[in-house]
């Protein structure tokens, strides 16, 4: 028989039948339930369970419209999906197999399509980390990793849950190892000094992140900490600590080295920013110049105790024993911020020595490592010959010399400019005299009581005694 008519024939005679003998026959026995499902099939603690089931048919979910009509509403079978799922869309609804089954706006696993939510699984992995709980960079979209055939907002197309693993369509991702390799994001960059408007932030010629390759089933905070996925600075950066990317990216970190706009952060753009050195220009935009007091090194740092800091203060403004010291005396100085050689690679190793005027620093050398200034003629790497002077009796030895002391940068206070710390009371090779007593000669030194009255003259790379 036809079995389109059948199939209305049918129940229109069953409805015909029940209705006749019941009016007949009150005392007939229920003619039961027809049960497709087996029990529990609406009961999450039931091994039965529709999820379950559906998870073994690879999601089918159009299997159940048959019945349960397209729309889930109801059908033939008059039960209907959408009273306990009731999201637009019905069972349909993005976070209905993958995501927070409570919460539409989270469809991403966790939970994964097996229930999983550790991220140790890789239907789990970083997927919270890239989408919703992300604060150093965009929030990135399922299409950025996934194929683009079923986008959030669109409608359910069933093609999508085509079989496990799901797709990703990141070329260096590795499903068997969960590893991303070649990613941008993390580090995979390049820029070319040759092709850069700001050849002054490069020591080689390109700055380079580090191509990280992160762990997706690794969710633990490592893998986005700073200088993972590059240097701070960069590979072929100039120098800079983390508390200073602010001076020249400051629209995108702040002085603690925090990500405060992160839409600008690994967006695939150079960001220097508005309110940096490309605006301000100013020697003491970054650090001191020389006239602003206390001397502020890099990142506004005053404290003393610190070697950024170190004696500057001394040698610049508090120098009550000699002539005031400039920058270039111990410093290459640019003209200009980009000046080649301002910035490089490492910090700390540009202490260069001047001559000044009448004073040869020839001879002196600063060690980086330790902080330590050698063979000043400042302090006392002075050498007056018996055989050169118009005042040879000034002199018990065949020259007068002075202590040659090697320094500190990093002890203030006076212990090392104290009286006969540079050169002795009186100097090696010196007529005796106490302290008293120089001002007999070095009149325009030095008083009475060994107090120098006046800077200038004192350490000033000249003899002056008797009047001069
Ligand atoms: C052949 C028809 C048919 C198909 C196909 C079908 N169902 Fe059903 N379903 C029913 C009938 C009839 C009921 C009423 C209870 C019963 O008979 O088990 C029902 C009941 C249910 C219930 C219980 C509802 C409640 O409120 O207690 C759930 C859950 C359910 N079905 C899920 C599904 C899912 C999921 C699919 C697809 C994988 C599906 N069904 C496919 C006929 C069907
Ligand atoms: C009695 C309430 C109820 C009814 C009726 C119901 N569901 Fe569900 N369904 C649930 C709950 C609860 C879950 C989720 C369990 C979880 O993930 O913790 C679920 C999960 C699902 C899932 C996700 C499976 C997975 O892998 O996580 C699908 C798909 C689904 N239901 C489809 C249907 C369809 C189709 C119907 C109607 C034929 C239906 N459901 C009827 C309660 C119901
Ligand atoms: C009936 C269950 C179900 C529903 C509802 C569902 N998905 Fe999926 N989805 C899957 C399954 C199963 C996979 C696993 C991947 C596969 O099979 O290739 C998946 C994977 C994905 C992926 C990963 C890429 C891929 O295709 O493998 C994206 C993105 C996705 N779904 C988006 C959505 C969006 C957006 C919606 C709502 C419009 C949605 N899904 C609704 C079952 C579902
Ligand atoms: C940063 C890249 C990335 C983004 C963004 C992303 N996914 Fe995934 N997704 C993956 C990776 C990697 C896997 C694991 C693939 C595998 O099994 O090897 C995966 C797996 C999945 C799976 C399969 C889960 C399972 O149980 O195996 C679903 C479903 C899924 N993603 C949905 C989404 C949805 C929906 C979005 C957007 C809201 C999204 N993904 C965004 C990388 C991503
Ligand atoms: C997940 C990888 C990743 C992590 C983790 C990361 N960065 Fe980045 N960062 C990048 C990428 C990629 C760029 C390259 C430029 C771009 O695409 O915007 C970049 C560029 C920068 C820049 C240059 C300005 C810009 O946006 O162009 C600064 C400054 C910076 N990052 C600082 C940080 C700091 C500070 C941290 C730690 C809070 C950090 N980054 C952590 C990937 C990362
Ligand atoms: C003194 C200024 C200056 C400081 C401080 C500085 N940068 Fe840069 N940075 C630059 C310049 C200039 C470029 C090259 C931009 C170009 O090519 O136009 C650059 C480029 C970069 C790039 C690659 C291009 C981009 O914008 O993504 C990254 C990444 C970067 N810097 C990170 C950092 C980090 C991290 C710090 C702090 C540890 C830092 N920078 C501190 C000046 C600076
Ligand atoms: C964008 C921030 C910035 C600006 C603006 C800037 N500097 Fe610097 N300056 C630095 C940094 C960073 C260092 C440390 C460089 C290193 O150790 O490689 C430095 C170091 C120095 C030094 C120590 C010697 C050296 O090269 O390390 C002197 C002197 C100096 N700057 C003078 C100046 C003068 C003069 C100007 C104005 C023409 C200026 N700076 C403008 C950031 C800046
Ligand atoms: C007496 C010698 C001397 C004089 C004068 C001097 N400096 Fe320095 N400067 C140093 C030493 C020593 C260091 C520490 C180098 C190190 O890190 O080991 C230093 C470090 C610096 C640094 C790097 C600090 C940091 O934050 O990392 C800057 C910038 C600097 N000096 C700028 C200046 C400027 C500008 C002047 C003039 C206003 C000046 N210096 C005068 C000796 C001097
Ligand atoms: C930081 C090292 C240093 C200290 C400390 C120092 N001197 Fe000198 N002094 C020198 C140097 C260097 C000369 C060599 C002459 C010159 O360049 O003026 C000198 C020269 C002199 C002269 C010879 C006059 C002259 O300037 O030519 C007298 C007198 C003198 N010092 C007294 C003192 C007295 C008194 C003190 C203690 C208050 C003192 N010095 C502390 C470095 C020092
Ligand atoms: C009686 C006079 C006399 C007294 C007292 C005297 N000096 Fe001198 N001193 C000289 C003369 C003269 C020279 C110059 C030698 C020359 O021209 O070669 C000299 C040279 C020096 C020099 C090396 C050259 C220079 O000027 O830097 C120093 C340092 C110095 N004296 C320190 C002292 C100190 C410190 C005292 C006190 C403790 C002192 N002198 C006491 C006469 C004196």
């Amino acid at each position: 028989m036809n079995y389109k008519i059948m199939k209305y024939v049918f129940p229109i005679l069953f409805v015909a039948f029940v209705i006749g003998c019941s009016d007949l026959n009150d005392d007939l026995t229920d003619p039961g339930h027809l049960n497709i499902h087996k029990d529990g099939i609406a009961s999450t603690d039931s091994p039965n369970f529709h999820a379950a089931k559906l998870a073994e048919s690879n999601w089918d979910i159009e299997s159940c419209q048959q019945c349960h009509a397209s729309d889930y509403s109801g059908g033939t079978v008059e039960v209907s999906c959408n009273g306990c799922h009731s999201n637009p869309g019905g069972p349909e609804s993005c976070n209905t197999c993958h995501g927070s089954f409570g919460d539409v706006t989270r469809i991403a696993p966790p939970t994964d399509l097996h229930n999983n939510v550790a991220t140790t699984y890789k239907g789990v992995g970083a997927h919270s980390s890239h989408i919703y709980d992300i604060d150093i960079a965009a929030p990135l979209s399922c299409y950025q990793c996934h194929p683009n055939q079923t986008v959030p907002g669109q409608s359910y197309i069933s093609s999508h849950a085509d079989g496990l693993p799901a797709e990703v369509s990141i070329p260096g991702y590795n499903s068997a190892a969960a590893t991303c390799s070649n990613t941008a994001c993390h580090g995979n960059f390049t820029y070319a000094k040759s092709g850069s408007a700001n050849p002054w932030g490069f020591t080689t010629e390109s700055i380079a992140g580090n191509n990280a390759t992160p762990l997706w089933t690794k969710v633990d905070g490592t893998q986005a900490a700073c200088g993972t996925c590059h240097g701070l600075p960069p590979t072929g950066h100039i120098a800079a600590d983390l508390n200073l990317c602010v001076d020249c990216h400051g629209d995108v970190v702040d002085e603690s080295g925090n990500i405060i706009a992160p839409l600008l952060h690994a967006d695939g753009n150079i960001q220097l920013t508005s309110e940096n050195v490309l605006s301000n220009t100013a020697c003491n935009h970054c650090h001191s110049n020389a006239t602003t007091q206390p001397f502020e090194a890099l990142g506004g740092v005053t404290d003393r105790n610190s070697s950024r800091v170190g004696l500057h203060n001394e040698h610049l403004f508090e120098n009550s024993k000699g002539s005031e010291i400039n920058c270039e005396s111990c410093h290459i100085v640019p003209a200009t911020y980009k000046d080649a050689g301002h910035f490089d690679s490492t910090y700390g190793s540009e202490v260069v020595f001047t001559d000044q005027q009448n004073i040869s620093l020839a001879a002196s050398s600063y060690e980086t490592e330790i902080y330590k200034c050698n063979n000043t003629y400042c302090h006392g790497n002075f050498e007056y010959s018996k055989a050169d002077s118009q005042y040879p009796w000034a002199y018990s030895g065949s020259t007068i010399t002075g202590n040659s002391v090697d320094l500190t940068w990093l002890q203030a206070g006076d212990e090392q400019v104290a009286c006969g710390t540079c050169h002795g009371l009186a100097p090696i090779g010196h007529i005796e005299a106490d302290i008293t007593e120089c001002k007999d000669c070095h009149d325009t030194v030095v008083n009475e009581i060994g107090e120098i009255i006046n800077a200038e003259k004192h350490i000033n790379g000249m003899i002056n005694v008797f009047g001069n």
